[in-house]
This record gives C-alpha cells, sequence and structure tokens, in this order.
C-alpha cells in the first residue's frame, strides 16, 4: 500500500517536473487563456441575446454602484464616478433636440475630463462620436469631417485657434461648431460650459442609447491612410468592449490606479485606458501631456499602480536623470505596446521589477497580442488554443517590392519558426475587419486575397513579425507607406504632397530611417529641386512647420540630382533607406530640420556624429 502511494507521489512529481521542463509557461497560459474566454463568453451573450452593455452601460451601472468612488483625476482635481455621471447628462440634455440617435459628432479636445463628459453624453444620445487628432492640420481636418459625416463639431477651448482657418469652409458645411467656454469666442462658434451649466442632470432615458448589434459604430478613431489623408477606423461596440477587457485579462482589479499619459483621440487611451478603468471601477489619473520629469512624482503622489504607455515613454523614462528614490512607488504594472528589448531591460534595472504588458494590436486591426508571461522582447505569446481563436499566420515577404512572395499557384508561403515575415489575420465572422467610413478603396487595401486557397481574405497588418520555438511573437518592422515616429503614424503619400506644394520642389520621395536611441523611423526626403531654382531651407522650414504636424515632419532632406531610371520607385526607395542620413555615406548634399536656425541646415559629421551619440537630440 505505502510503496503504492510513494510510486504515485512519485509519478506526480515526475509528471510536475516534466512540465515545468516542457511546457514552462503552462499554467500561465492556461489561467490566462480561462480569462479570454470567459470575456469572449460574455460577447458571446451579448450576441446572442441582443441585450448589450456597452462601455457608457458599464460607466452608468458603476455610478450607481460607486458614485463616490474617484473615477478621473486630473491635474489635482479628483471627479468622482457620479459626478463624470451628472456632467455627461447634462451634455446630452443640452443636446437632446439637436441630434438624433445615429449621427455622428465630433470631438476636437485635448486630455481633459470633460473629453469624457462630452464623448459619454454623446453616447447616450446614441450617437457615434468621431474623435479628432489634436495635431492634424486644417487640410486633413476638413477631410475628416466628410470621411464620418459628422455635421456636429465639439471643440475644447485650447484649440480654438486651430480650426480658425476652416470655420469658414465648416460653416458653409453647415457644420455646427461648439466650444467648451461660458461665451461664444467668436460668430459662428456656441458656446458650451453656460448650456451645460444651465441643463438638467437628468438622465435621458437608457432607450435612447440602446444598441442591439455588437456590430453598430460607436466610435470613429483616425489613424494615417497611405493615400495621404487620415482614414476613419470603423470602432464598433464588440472592439470597444475588448479593448475594455485588456487591463481585466492582465488580472487588474477595482483597487487599481491606472496613469493615463497618452492622448485620448487614440484607441489606446481611450478604449484600453478609460474603457478599461470602468470595466474595472478603478480609478485614473488623467494627464494632460505625457511629462517624464512629472512621471513618478505623479506615481508616488496618486499609488499609481499601473501605467499606460508607449515605447517612446519608456525610453524617455529612461533618458532622465538618475535618481535616489527611482524604486519607490507603487506602480507594479505598465500596460501597452513598442516597447523594444534594449529600454525594457534598462527600464527594468533603474525602476524595479515592473511587469510590462505588451498589448499587440491596431485601431482597426481584428487581431490582438498580449505577452501575459511578461518575457522581454516580445509582444505577444501564441499556443496551440490561440490560434484556435485568433486565425492569424506569418508570411513570406519581399521587402524590395514591397508585397508578399506568392509561389507558382500565387498563394503566400508561411514562414519559419523564428523567421521574419508578414503578420495577416484571418477575416471572419469571429474577428470581423470593419474597414474604414467613407472609402471601400481604403478598406479593400487593407485586404489581402487568395491567401492560401482561392476566395481567403485576410486584413494585412503590415507589421514584420518573428514568432520564436517558445511561441513568443516579436515585432521586427513596419512596412508599406507608413512609419511611426514619435508614437504617431506617418503616412509618406501625405507629406510627399505637402513638399510637392513648395515652388523649388519638382519630386519629392518620402521614407522613414532609423535613428539610434530613438523608437520607429525619422521622417526622411530625398527632394529633386527644379531647374533654375535653388534649395531654400528657411521656405521649407516654413512650410513643413505650417502644413504638417510636429510628428510627420521630414527630419532629414536629401538632395538628388535625378531619380535613377534604371530601377522601379519601389526598388529606389528600398536603396534610400538602406542608405540612410549619415553624411560620410551619402554622397548627395543632406540637410536636418534645425528649430533654433528655424530652417534646414546642412548636416554635418559633426551634427551626425551628435545624433548618434544622443546629444543632439531630435
Ligand atoms: C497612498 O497610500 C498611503 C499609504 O497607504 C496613504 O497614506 C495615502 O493617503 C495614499 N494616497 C492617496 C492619494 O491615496
Amino acid at each position: 500500500m505505502l510503496s503504492w502511494i510513494a510510486a504515485l507521489l512519485a509519478g506526480i512529481l515526475t509528471a510536475h517536473l516534466a512540465q515545468r521542463w516542457c511546457f514552462p509557461y503552462f499554467w500561465r497560459d492556461a489561467l490566462f487563456l480561462t480569462r479570454v474566454m470567459r470575456y469572449g463568453a460574455r460577447l458571446e451573450f451579448y450576441k446572442r441575446s441582443s441585450r448589450i452593455v456597452t462601455v457608457v452601460d458599464r460607466f452608468v451601472q458603476q455610478a450607481q454602484r460607486i458614485p463616490e468612488k474617484a473615477f478621473l483625476i486630473y491635474e489635482g482635481v479628483t471627479h468622482s464616478y457620479g459626478e463624470l455621471e451628472e456632467r455627461s447628462n447634462r451634455v446630452a440634455r443640452v443636446f437632446e433636440d439637436a441630434v438624433k440617435k445615429g449621427d455622428t459628432v465630433a470631438l476636437l479636445m485635448s486630455n481633459e475630463p470633460d473629453f469624457i463628459s462630452v464623448w459619454f453624453g454623446f453616447c447616450k444620445l446614441g450617437c457615434a462620436v468621431a474623435f479628432l487628432n489634436t495635431n492634424i492640420k486644417s487640410r486633413s481636418l476638413l477631410h475628416c469631417f466628410n470621411c464620418c459625416g459628422a455635421k456636429l463639431l465639439v471643440v475644447g477651448a485650447d484649440l480654438l485657434e486651430t480650426l480658425e482657418d476652416i470655420i469658414p469652409s465648416l460653416q458653409e458645411d453647415r457644420i455646427e461648431v461648439w466650444c467648451l467656454t461660458r461665451e461664444s469666442p467668436r460668430p459662428g462658434v456656441r458656446s458650451l460650459l453656460d448650456k451645460m451649466e444651465s441643463a438638467s442632470q437628468e438622465p435621458i432615458p437608457a432607450e435612447r442609447r440602446s444598441v442591439r448589434c455588437l456590430k453598430t459604430p460607436t466610435l470613429y478613431i483616425f489613424t494615417s491612410g497611405t493615400t495621404g489623408l487620415p482614414k476613419a477606423a470603423v470602432i464598433t461596440h464588440l472592439q470597444s468592449l475588448k479593448a475594455a477587457g485588456g487591463f481585466w485579462a492582465y488580472s487588474a482589479t477595482g483597487s487599481d490606479v491606472i496613469y493615463t499619459p497618452l492622448p485620448l483621440y487614440h484607441s489606446a487611451a481611450s478604449l484600453v485606458g478609460i474603457g478599461g478603468t470602468i470595466e474595472l471601477g478603478a480609478t485614473c489619473v488623467l494627464k494632460k501631456k505625457f511629462s517624464a520629469s512629472q512621471f513618478w512624482h505623479d506615481c508616488r503622489k496618486h499609488n499609481v499602480t499601473i501605467f499606460q504607455y508607449i515605447g517612446e515613454v519608456c525610453r524617455y523614462l529612461c533618458n532622465q536623470p538618475v535618481a535616489g528614490n527611482e524604486k519607490d512607488h507603487r506602480v507594479r504594472m505598465g500596460v501597452g505596446n513598442g516597447l523594444r528589448l534594449d529600454v525594457w531591460r534598462e527600464f527594468l534595472g533603474r525602476f524595479g521589477e515592473i511587469r510590462m504588458c505588451e498589448i499587440y494590436g491596431s485601431t482597426e486591426g481584428n487581431l490582438c497580442f498580449m505577452n501575459h508571461v511578461g518575457k522581454i522582447g516580445a509582444v505577444g505569446r501564441s499556443n496551440f488554443f490561440y490560434k484556435l481563436i485568433f486565425k492569424y499566420d506569418l508570411v513570406k515577404y519581399d521587402l524590395v517590392r514591397e508585397e508578399p512572395v506568392r509561389d507558382h499557384n500565387g498563394f503566400c508561403q508561411h514562414v519559419q519558426k523564428g523567421e521574419t515575415g508578414l503578420l495577416l489575420s484571418k477575416i471572419c465572422s469571429q474577428s470581423p475587419f470593419f474597414g474604414y467610413a467613407g472609402s471601400k478603396q481604403l478598406t479593400e487595401k487593407k485586404i489581402l486575397r487568395d491567401v492560401f486557397v482561392k476566395g481567403d481574405t485576410y486584413f494585412n497588418t503590415g507589421d514584420l513579425m518573428a514568432e520564436d520555438e517558445d511561441n513568443f511573437i516579436c515585432f521586427k518592422d513596419r512596412v508599406g507607406d507608413t512609419f511611426r515616429w514619435k508614437g504617431e503614424n506617418v503616412a509618406t503619400t501625405e507629406v510627399t504632397e505637402i513638399l510637392g506644394l513648395v515652388d523649388f520642389i519638382q519630386e519629392a520621395n518620402v521614407y522613414g530611417v532609423q535613428v539610434p536611441g530613438n523608437e520607429g523611423r525619422a521622417g526622411m526626403a530625398a527632394v529633386i529641386v527644379r531647374p533654375e531654382c535653388t534649395f531654400d531651407g528657411k521656405k521649407l522650414f516654413n512650410h513643413v512647420l505650417k502644413e504638417l504636424p510636429s510628428y510627420a515632419r521630414p527630419l532629414f532632406i536629401r538632395l538628388q540630382e535625378s531619380m535613377e531610371m534604371t530601377s522601379t520607385f519601389k526598388q529606389q526607395k528600398f536603396a534610400l533607406v538602406e542608405s540612410g542620413f549619415n553624411p560620410s555615406s551619402v554622397s548627395d548634399p543632406l540637410y536636418i530640420l534645425d528649430h533654433s536656425e528655424k530652417s534646414y541646415i546642412p548636416l554635418t559629421p559633426s551634427i551626425y556624429d551628435g545624433i548618434v551619440n544622443a546629444q543632439h537630440k531630435v
């Protein structure tokens, strides 16, 4: 009998050790998957019963359950769930008769609590809300209204100025403009704060906002387009609910304090950050703008436990001078995207054991990876079960021709484990792709057909990834006509078009180059100057300053005599990207954007060295 028990124990021990040895992540994977499936089951229930609890419904529930609890902390002022609920009711009351269920309204605001009051106020009226990127300049901004069909715009008091030159066009298009001020700041712009103050705080009946279908659009979030102008990604209730489960999936709770220094017009802050805070009933410390020097001070002051990041945030924090109390804080987790191996290591070394949870997923995409194990350098983790839920593939990609490699039958080819490939995600009813508002053509461009069999369709993420032996997925690079700089997408064609407006430029070719010590790629333009004209650095500087948001301005200019005729446009671009911006190896004249000189100035070897050694800030 005893020997039988001993044998059994030995057996269990061996099995346990074997499992530790062969499947070291088994339990963590299993626990994580259980959570994901529980959340998925809830969404599935909504789908079947058509009794959908949207993010705003959830907010209203929390406001009834915990009205006194701090929902937002902004510039030292605490706003409770109850207060925000009341304030959003007032917004809804102001516009009750002005908009109909199903209308779209646009929101141009910086991070502040009223961003959320206005957003939720319109949701309570059954409207969809379009978040406008506050960096976008006039021309692109007008285009945004056409995409999503908004008839009304609410603008923050601090951003009215940026609208100045398009207000007449907006009026022509009969778009009402409301500003968050007490008095009308100029003719044609109505004030909102005074109306909110005198409006009733009674909730609008829930019927007005009820939705029957998870695939009803609730938001439009603008992302950079490959054809130049921003694209309005359609965010349905399904996506907003999925994103709101992010913190929860990483086992955050209602007692967490979440720090959000990212702009609310991006999906990370609004959908994952605010949506996730509401899902948990937690508190969000909202920052108007990220500040590396205030970061840890804020975290200590508010007992922050979780922060949201993009790769740049962590890099800027690492670039701060070392302080004695760096590990003295309660931050236990960071949730975000784009943290690179080197910065990740340094960050943990300096600021202590913080679990960094990468979430990979584009605003409009239908795929999501989460690195729940916290393995340094990976954006996500996959396994057999995950592949049953998310049908994605990595396929061979031709960097020069900028397209997937097709075999003699015209089908794409899987890459080997460890090899880099283009990430594709299958479009099906479980993971639909809702495309972009107002443009079938743009939507079609993101779809790849006949990938492995005739008739299948995949969403092309445009990201190059590799999956290793242990099923960790690592981000390698981004392909195509966009690159990322300072946390924003830059569309090369948009920049090309703007450069083409300068009188001395005959031709421009825009691309991104890697700059040591920086995330993403900096903009660079190869430019051909018109015959009989000369390059005017000051003029070009003033033009890009006026026409392009800061992250999209080309940092480097390369003057070319002529475009090489023997190779294709794509081959030329590839060669340009490869040759970079080192004046010692590039024989063409190079210029760099210089804010102190307010001009493009010659890029000398000493400036180049300064950039590489991180002495010259870019
Ligand atoms: C942070 O935690 C400490 C210790 O529990 C507490 O004394 C302090 O009041 C908390 N601060 C805030 C802003 O909640």
